[in-house]
């Protein structure tokens, strides 16, 4: 293939570069476009076929149905490690020897206390509150508690400020479900991992004491590896966005939050589960539900199907499902939404409105009854898609700033009125 790219413009034509990566992907190289030509622009609604960076991170095929994150295959990262090493290797580049792992997670226990007038902030919300406004009210606020702006250049203020949010979101995530079920704020321990403390965190009653349970603990484990980081997806670019113009790190995070809560997006977990439930009331009749979400008429989406770049199978939602089995099987639980959601992912793999739009089960149609059989809310469901997100966008926003990226401002085409003179309001 030739390494250029050629376009006519009526008489005119010009060339670009091709940009190719390491897996042998292809991207026209437009930076010169807009002056080569005079002012034209490409438009992309979605941003369905526009690259935004180039990036290390995370590889992803959508037609073959492959993930992996620094080379790393995701279906071993989830049956091989742990969550705190799949961070490290997202943020760092590698896995961690022994010492580093050590090392970094002695760091963040000792930054993971929050101060204590963040308590005051979440008092101040009322019961109702969703968990992400809350979540995301927090981080931002830990920008005031934090003021200074990570200087990305020093190595070691970018080291803080990782184990900083790393130690602190956790307490974050617990203290808002805790608010949420009305139980006292409490901190975890440091003799424990970092997953296991989560646990702990969250789950611990005042007056008893919490022992894990290792299948929960290791089926968590699993669920925030799956979600650590998506490449390019919509809360990951509104934080590659944010910080690209030089917002700090905690605030950048915070959109992040926001541009999960959608439920096009992580909010979908919460979404998948409320539709089961919806479709159980109502009898079970998958069928009816089945017709509803092809319908053009109707609103109706099947929640948990489908993907902007899986055209195959998604490779998490094939991992989850199979957890999902084993932990309810473990724990003895019979949960009847379980046989919804195989009734529904059945219909819909032999239906053609699904085959042909290439609409398979996605990350979110198993983990909320994963979530569910461990004693997390409904409402804490896309919480926990940010817990496990959170050091992909960590990785995201350091390679961001590392790589000097110029600030994120895509143009427009204006469709509006001309200029037209003004009438005073007596006369309008
Ligand atoms: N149920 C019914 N029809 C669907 C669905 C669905 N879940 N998803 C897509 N379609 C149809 C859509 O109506 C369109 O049909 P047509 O071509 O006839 O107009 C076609 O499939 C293409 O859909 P699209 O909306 O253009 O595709 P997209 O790439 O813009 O959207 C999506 C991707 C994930 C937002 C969408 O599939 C969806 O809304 N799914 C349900 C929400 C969901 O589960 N989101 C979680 C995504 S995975 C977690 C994460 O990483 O965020």
């Amino acid at each position: 293939m030739s390494d250029i790219a050629k376009l006519q413009i009526g008489e005119n034509s010009y060339e670009f570069p091709l940009v190719k990566g390491t897996e042998n992907e292809v991207a026209i190289d437009i930076k010169s476009l807009r002056t080569a030509t005079n002012g034209v622009i490409t438009i992309d609604a979605g941003f369905k076929n526009t690259g935004s960076c180039e990036s290390g991170i995370t590889f992803l095929d959508g037609e073959k149905g492959i993930l992996r994150y620094r080379g790393y295959s995701i279906d071993e990262l989830a049956e091989k490690a742990d969550f705190l090493e799949v961070a490290y290797a997202l943020i760092f580049g590698e896995l961690p020897t022994k010492e580093e792992l050590d090392k970094f997670h002695a760091d963040i226990k000792l930054k993971s206390v929050v101060d204590d007038d963040v308590r005051k902030i979440l008092e101040a919300f009322p019961k109702t509150a969703h968990p992400m406004g809350i979540l995301s009210s927090l981080t931002s606020a830990l920008t005031a508690f934090n003021p200074s702006s990570v200087n990305v250049n020093s190595e070691e203020e970018m080291y803080n400020a990782i184990v900083k949010i790393m130690g602190k979101f956790p307490v974050l995530v617990a203290w808002t479900m805790r608010k949420k079920s009305g139980l006292p704020l409490n901190y975890g321990s440091k003799s424990l991992g970092y997953v296991e403390n989560i646990m702990k965190m969250m789950f611990e009653e005042p007056n008893e004491e919490y022992v894990i349970n290792p299948i929960i603990k290791d089926a968590l484990d699993k669920l925030l590896i799956l979600h650590a980081d998506h490449e390019q997806n919509c809360s990951t670019s509104t934080v590659r966005i944010a910080g690209s113009s030089h917002a700090g790190l905690f605030a950048s995070l915070s959109a992040g939050i926001s541009a999960l809560w959608g439920p096009l997006h992580g909010g979908a977990n919460q979404a998948v589960l409320e539709m089961l439930e919806a479709i159980k009331e109502d009898g079970g009749d998958t069928k009816k539900y089945m017709a509803k979400a092809k319908d053009k008429n109707d609103p109706f989406r099947l929640m948990g199907f489908g993907h902007r770049v899986y055209k195959n199978f998604d490779p998490r939602a094939t991992i989850i499902k199979k957890a999902a089995d084993e932990v309810l099987k473990d724990l003895g639980i019979e949960d009847p939404i379980l046989e919804i959601a195989r009734g529904l992912e059945q219909e819909a793999l032999n239906d053609s409105y699904f085959v042909d739009r290439k609409l398979y089960p996605n990350v979110d149609f198993y983990s909320g009854i994963i979530y569910r059989a461990m004693g997390i809310p409904v409402e804490m469901f896309t919480v926990m898609f940010a817990l496990g997100r959170l050091p992909g966008w960590i990785a995201q926003w350091k390679e961001m700033r590392l790589n000097k990226e110029p600030i994120g401002r895509p143009r427009q085409i204006y469709t509006g009125e001309n200029l037209r003179p003004f009438k005073s309001i007596e006369k309008r």
